[in-house]
């Protein structure tokens, strides 16, 4: 469900023409819907509500203080991997007891950082981060509550470069390990380990991981326990994914099927980390038709936004649907099916004006043949959109606008020229 929808043919965002927001705000620009939003934090809270989980929102996905600040007043805590991520969180008025710190490498100024605002806990990945997290605590005369992050070793269930829970990655400490490095701070004050965590990988389009996942930790935490580690939280992480192609996706509900019971057996108070299920369909990305042309046999749609504000279509040739705003006559408002062949299109690559041969959003994309100035929008745009957008080529980062209702406004303002020498300036 989203508020992305074509009236008459044109498309709104909640009640506004998403044309309208171009004309005002110019373009590459992010339009996020509110409702939409809250619609999907509120499908979790709904589909776990019976185990009363922590969700603590995967504040990477999309970290704009806005949006952050509805997640947090609607009952969200955050969930972090940096100490930039942490001020953020703090800044759109996060609590540390409702912030779990995640990440294969913590700085110790990071880890104080934390400690000085009491995070409720932190992920910890490998033996070596768990002593070196007790010496920072012990130095500022803390215990940290720790959760140990477990690598539960699955099949294969997404993108290979965004798979966490396979044999030989970076990310938690190998299944088998996990117990020995318990037993090494058994006793230790200065660390509680009080929580197992996993994040499987994302995006995720089936709850059978989970229910793989959620098995392997329940023994993990009896053994635990049996070692004198007063186990009550279970991090469940992130990972639910969203409709990017059609209905591809699960409902929350699915994926609380298997973690409550779970949850329950274990007795433990769940946390769960969601990122794209949240933002992911909240947001889109408008660009304008700058020009078309035909090389080598190709059809190349050259627009005004590119791989520097949405990456992902490069680096994992993900697939986001691209219609324009208001699509000329005789052609769907949208289609039913973005992959199929749609009558009066053309076969084009959308293209940005980067200098790479990897700067697409689409590759061989049926599109009518629009006219320069004409408004596109690239749907599911909200979650690492922004959050992975960079200065590539001295493009100055996109503006943000948030909608509600009938209103809209700018919830970040589009860089300048300025902005980019800024640093470099200020030596
Ligand atoms: N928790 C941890 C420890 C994570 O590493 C992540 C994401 C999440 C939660 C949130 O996962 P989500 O609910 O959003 O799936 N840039 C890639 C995705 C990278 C995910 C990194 N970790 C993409 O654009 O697909």
């Amino acid at each position: 469900m989203d508020h992305f929808h074509y009236r008459n043919r044109i498309l709104h965002c909640e009640d506004v023409p998403v044309r309208q927001l171009a004309d005002l705000y110019g373009t590459p620009l992010f339009v996020y819907s509110k409702a939409t939003l809250l619609h999907h934090l509120g499908e979790i809270q709904k589909a776990f509500a019976e185990v009363d989980p922590l969700i603590c929102y995967s504040i990477k996905t999309n970290g704009n203080l806005h949006l952050c600040r509805l997640l947090s007043e609607a009952g969200s805590g955050f969930d972090v991997t940096s100490g930039g991520e942490l001020y953020r969180a703090l800044n759109a008025g996060g609590s540390g007891d409702k912030i779990v710190f995640a990440g294969v490498g913590k700085t110790d100024s990071e880890i104080r950082y934390a400690l000085e605002n009491d995070v409720f806990l932190f992920n910890v990945e490998s033996e070596a981060e768990l002593h070196n997290l007790a010496d920072v605590a012990r130095g500022v005369g803390k215990a940290a509550g720790a959760a140990l992050r477990v690598n539960p070793d699955l099949p294969p269930k997404t993108h290979a470069k965004t798979d966490t829970s396979v044999k030989g990655v970076k990310f938690g400490l190998d299944i088998d390990t996990v117990l020995d490095v318990a037993k090494g701070v058994v006793g230790n004050p200065h660390v509680r380990v009080v929580g197992l965590h996993m994040h499987l990988g994302s995006p995720i389009l089936s709850a059978k991981p989970y229910q793989e996942g959620v098995a392997k930790g329940l023994i993990l935490i009896d053994r635990l326990r049996d070692m004198g580690h007063p186990i009550s939280v279970l991090n469940m992480g992130g990972g639910f994914g969203i409709h990017y192609r059609k209905r591809e996706a699960q409902p929350a509900s699915a994926f609380a099927e298997v973690i409550v019971p779970a949850v329950r057996k274990a007795k433990c108070r769940l946390v769960l980390e969601p990122g794209r299920f949240i933002v992911g369909n909240a947001g889109i990305l408008v660009s304008r038709v700058l020009f078309l042309k035909e090389s080598g046999g190709k059809q190349f749609l050259i627009q005004d936004a590119a791989m520097n504000d949405l990456i992902r279509p490069t680096l994992y040739d993900s697939f986001h649907r691209i219609w324009p705003a208001e699509p000329p006559e005789g052609l769907p408002a949208p289609p039913d099916d973005f992959e199929a062949e749609i009558p009066q299109t053309l076969k084009q690559d959308v293209v940005g004006p980067v200098c790479e041969s990897g700067d697409f959003l689409a590759k061989d994309r049926c599109l009518p043949v629009l006219k320069r100035g004409d408004v596109l929008a690239t749907f599911s745009a909200g979650a690492y959109g922004m959050a992975m957008s960079s200065n590539y080529n001295s493009r100055p980062r996109a503006a943000e606008v948030l909608v509600d209702g009938g209103r809209h406004r700018l919830i970040r303002r589009r860089e300048t020229h300025e902005d980019l020498i800024r640093p470099e300036l200020e030596v």
